[in-house]
Order: structure tokens, then sequence, then C-alpha cells
């Protein structure tokens, strides 16, 4: 059903001229999906600018029974800011709730609001002397209340933890108006359910974040940066645990890359360069922060040396050098991208088993499409592998694509036999919600149902996503 006129004129209301787009052309760009699998439509993107203006919206969405699609930057992968195709929903953007509301050294908080970027976040916390761990490749853009939505992983959940490990407190517009006020900033509070754990990795299905307290840290005083050439990935992983013991476990990165995806940095992104005159088949992205952390990345990589786990490193010397590393990490994602069509995974296994899942997932994936190119790369010491795929050449792109179905389906196979999940870090949105019925236990699915009636009965809030 198309929203009614009279609906839309009260919604704009809400918000005035600058926070309603009612354009087609200019609504546009908000309808964009980073993987290009989906596109739905809609007559109105909403921009409140106050946690006031988020509930006057909600509260006329309940009443009208009009859906409501939550969105940050938009940069997520997995369609959770697909709207319906019918025009029936509304996008909620909070892109100018970008106040940093609060900084508390002392408390070692940050109260923010959810359209704040996470880079400024990050710089934020930086200026006051302390860390924001939470990294990924599109802070630059993605926005704290994705990130909350989503539960967000990125490259330093191996020593911090993911987003849902910052959150100390919420603000929430809940499904029928009302704003729920749990901006505490409390490491300890046993006062019942914990809330707020609810909406975070919720992706918009049960409210919209408005804010949240997050977690500082201080600043480490020492960070050695390296790329490591490795063997294979059971190699790289017995570094990782002589790397954690020699710096009484202050890795905070472990990335890895198969050869075939710097081939693809290299040839797609301008100003990546191959660290190593020779090639090798693996290659890991290596940061160690905290006192003498230099000293104990080195004396680990000579011992790797020796037991055959390295076959070659660089510990960048300087922090320019050490972002030209990382750039070849980051880039991974928009290297396949332009190399053209790829299908993309985000699975975990426990950490241990990542080496048996590649070999299995490899074998299988050429059994049934043989010459397929596998980028299995990611957050290695997280046990999550973006096990990505090419077409043996892009010629072939439509009947790989074609193929989707089924050779995700090994992947998630896979990923699921040896103990794993089918969405590590990304969610689920509209493209792994089907597939989640396959795997996720009847009992939880139905806890799942139970919490999406009791807190919005109307299923107004991203109707259609994860469940
Ligand atoms: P959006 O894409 O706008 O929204 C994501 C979901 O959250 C949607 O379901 C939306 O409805 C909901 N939502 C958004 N804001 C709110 C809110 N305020 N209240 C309620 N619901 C809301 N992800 C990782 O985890 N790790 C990575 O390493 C990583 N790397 C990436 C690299 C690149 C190059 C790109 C393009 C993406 C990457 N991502 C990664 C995915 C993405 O950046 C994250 O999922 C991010 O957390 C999404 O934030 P966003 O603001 O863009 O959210
Ligand atoms: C990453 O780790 O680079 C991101 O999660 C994006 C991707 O899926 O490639
Ligand atoms: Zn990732």
């Amino acid at each position: 059903m198309p929203i009614a006129a009279a609906t839309l004129a009260r919604l704009k209301a809400v918000v005035g001229t600058r926070g309603a787009i009612d354009d087609p052309a200019a609504i546009a760009p908000y309808l964009e999906e980073q993987r290009g699998l989906f596109r739905g439509t809609t007559p109105l993107v909403l921009r409140p600018s106050s946690t006031a203006e988020v509930a006057a919206i909600v509260a006329i969405c309940a009443e009208t029974r009009t859906g409501i699609v939550p969105q940050g930057g938009n940069t997520g992968m997995v369609g959770g800011t697909v709207l319906a195709a019918d025009g029936s929903q509304v996008i909620v953007n909070v892109s100018r709730m970008n106040r940093i509301r609060a900084l508390d050294p002392a408390n070692n908080t940050i109260a923010v609001e959810a359209g704040c970027v996470l880079a400024d976040i990050q710089a934020a916390a930086a200026a006051a002397g302390r860390l924001f761990p939470l990294s990924l490749a599109a802070e630059g853009s993605c926005q704290i209340g994705g990130n909350l939505s989503t539960n967000a992983g990125g490259t330093n959940v191996l020593r911090y933890g993911n987003a849902r490990s910052f959150v100390l407190g919420l603000e929430v517009v809940l499904p029928d108006g009302r704003i729920w006020d749990g901006l505490r900033g409390l490491r300890k509070d046993n006062t019942g359910y914990d809330l707020k754990q609810l909406f975070i990795g919720a992706e918009g299905t049960l409210g919209i974040i408005t804010a949240a307290v997050l977690k500082l840290f201080p600043q480490p005083t020492d960070v050695a940066t390296a790329m490591i050439a490795a063997p294979d990935p059971a190699a790289a992983l017995a570094l990782l645990g002589t790397v954690q013991a020699a710096s009484s476990d202050q890795v905070t990165a472990w990335e890895f890359m198969p050869r075939y995806g710097i081939d693809l940095t290299l040839k797609n992104v301008p100003g990546n360069a191959d660290p190593f005159a020779d090639r090798h088949p693996w290659y890991v992205l290596a940061e160690v922060a905290g006192a003498a952390a230099r000293g104990a990345l080195e004396a680990s990589l000579e011992r790797g040396l020796a037991a055959g786990q390295v076959r070659d490193a660089v510990i960048a010397a300087s922090d320019t050098q050490a972002a030209a590393l990382w750039r070849m990490r980051e880039t991974m994602p928009e290297a396949q991208k332009r190399e053209g069509a790829g299908i993309r995974h985000d699975i975990a296994v426990p950490v241990s088993r990542v080496p048996d899942f590649i070999a299995a997932a490899d074998r299988r994936i050429d059994a049934a499409r043989p010459g397929t190119l596998v980028i299995a790369y990611g957050h290695l010491g997280d046990g999550n592998v973006h096990y990505n795929l090419s077409p043996a050449a892009q010629a072939e792109a439509a009947a790989f694509l074609a193929a989707r179905p089924a050779l995700t389906r090994i992947v998630h196979d896979a990923a699921v036999e040896f103990g794993g999940t089918i969405s590590a870090e990304h969610g689920l949105g509209l493209l792994k919600r089907d597939e989640n019925r396959r795997y996720k236990p009847e009992v939880e699915l139905a806890l799942m149902r139970t919490i999406k009636a009791a807190l919005d009965p109307a299923g107004i809030m991203n109707p259609g996503k994860m469940l």
C-alpha cells in the first residue's frame, strides 16, 4: 500500500524542509546498496536532527502502520537498508544527529549521537588522549548507530571485542514512539535484563538507536605493524600464538590475505605496492600495540622464520609505511569489486578450525565449479573469513553468478559443519534472512520472533529484515 499523502505531510512537518527529501533524484543515493543485489523505492527520506524528532516520526508511523527503514552511513553489506519495492516504507536516516554529547576522560567514556561517523569518534577520543578501538575500512563513512545495529566487527576484535563490547549505555526510540533513555556510563549494573544488548545487532528491527555511551581505552604507547608472508593459514595461526605469548596478549590485529587478493589490490587499486620481492601463498597484516610491542614482534618473527611459519616479513619503520601496509588489507573489498563479478561471504568458525575449513571449502568449490578463484581473507585472529569467490574468467561472469546459490550453499554448509556461522560480523539483513532459517535452531528462531512481537507488534521497524 502506498503511504497516504496526509501521512507524508505529517512526517515532513516533523523535520521541516531541511530534514525531508522527496525529490526522486535526491532520494536515489539513499536507495543504493553496497552489493548491488537489491533495489527498492520510497517517496520520502527523513533526516531528523534530534531524538525528539525521531520519536515524533516513529509515533506517526506506528499510528499509520508505516514501515520504517533506519539508515546510517549505508555501508552495510547485507541489504539491511533496502526498501520494499512498493514504496510503502520511509527511510529514517540519522546522519544529521552527529553531535558528540560528552567525553569523560576519568570515566573513559564518550557519549555520542547515532549519526556520528566512526572516524570522527576515533578522532575525538584521540584528541583527548584516548583510544576508541572499533575500526573497519568503512570507518570514514559508516556511523555508530549502524555499527551498533550490525554489531560490527572489523580489525581489532581480537583484542578489544566487537561493537557490542564497547557499549555502556543506549538511547533508543521504541517502535511505539517512546524514548528509552538508557544512557548510563556504568561498568557495573545488575538491575535486571541487559536491555541494551537487545538493540545491538538488531539491524533496526526493534527500534532506532539515537545515542550511545561508549567505552574508551588508553592510547597504546608503542604500535608495531608488519606484513608477514606465510606458507599457509595453519602456520599463520601458529605464529599468532607465538606473538600473543611473547607480547603478553597485545596483538590487536591478525588479518590474512591470499596471494590472489594481493594481486587484485595491486592491479585494481592505484598506489598499492607489494612489500616483498617474491610472491608468497599467504600474507598476514599484524599489529601489536603496547609497551615493547616491536621487540616482541621481532623476536616472534625470528622464531617463526626458524620454525618455517614465516617466509618473509616487513616491519613498518614509520607511520606512513604502516598505513601503506594497512591499505593493502583495507582495499581488498574494493579490489575485488573493481575486478567485476564476485560472490562474498562472511563466515566464522572456531579460530583453530580456519585452516581445515578453507581446505575443505576450496576442494568442494573446485569440484562444483572448476577453476573458481577463491579470495579467503579477513580476520584470521577472530576465525572470521570473507571466503569470497570470483569466476575463473570475467567472460563467464553470468554463468558464475547464476551458480551463486549453489556456491554459497557449499560455503555456508562447510562453515556450519566446522562449528561456525554464516554471518560473523555483517548481519543478516535481507541477504541472509532466509538462509539463516536453514541453519538456526528452531528454538532460537522462535525466541527471536517472540522478542520482535513483544517490542514491535505492528512490525513497522525495518520490515522483512533479519526475521
Ligand atoms: P547502515 O548500512 O546504514 O545500516 C546497517 C543496518 O543497521 C541496517 O539494517 C539499518 O537499518 C540499521 N541501522 C543503521 N542505523 C541505525 C540506527 N541508528 N538505529 C537502528 N538501526 C540502524 N563490517 C564489519 O563488521 N567489519 C568490517 O571489517 C567491515 N568492513 C567494511 C569495509 C567496507 C569497504 C564496507 C563498504 C563495509 C564494511 N563493513 C564491515 C560493513 C559495514 O561498514 C558495517 O556493517 C557498518 O557497521 C554499517 O554501518 P552504517 O552506518 O553504514 O549502517
Ligand atoms: C572486510 O573485512 O574487509 C569487510 O568486512 C568487507 C568484506 O566483506 O570484504
Ligand atoms: Zn570483515
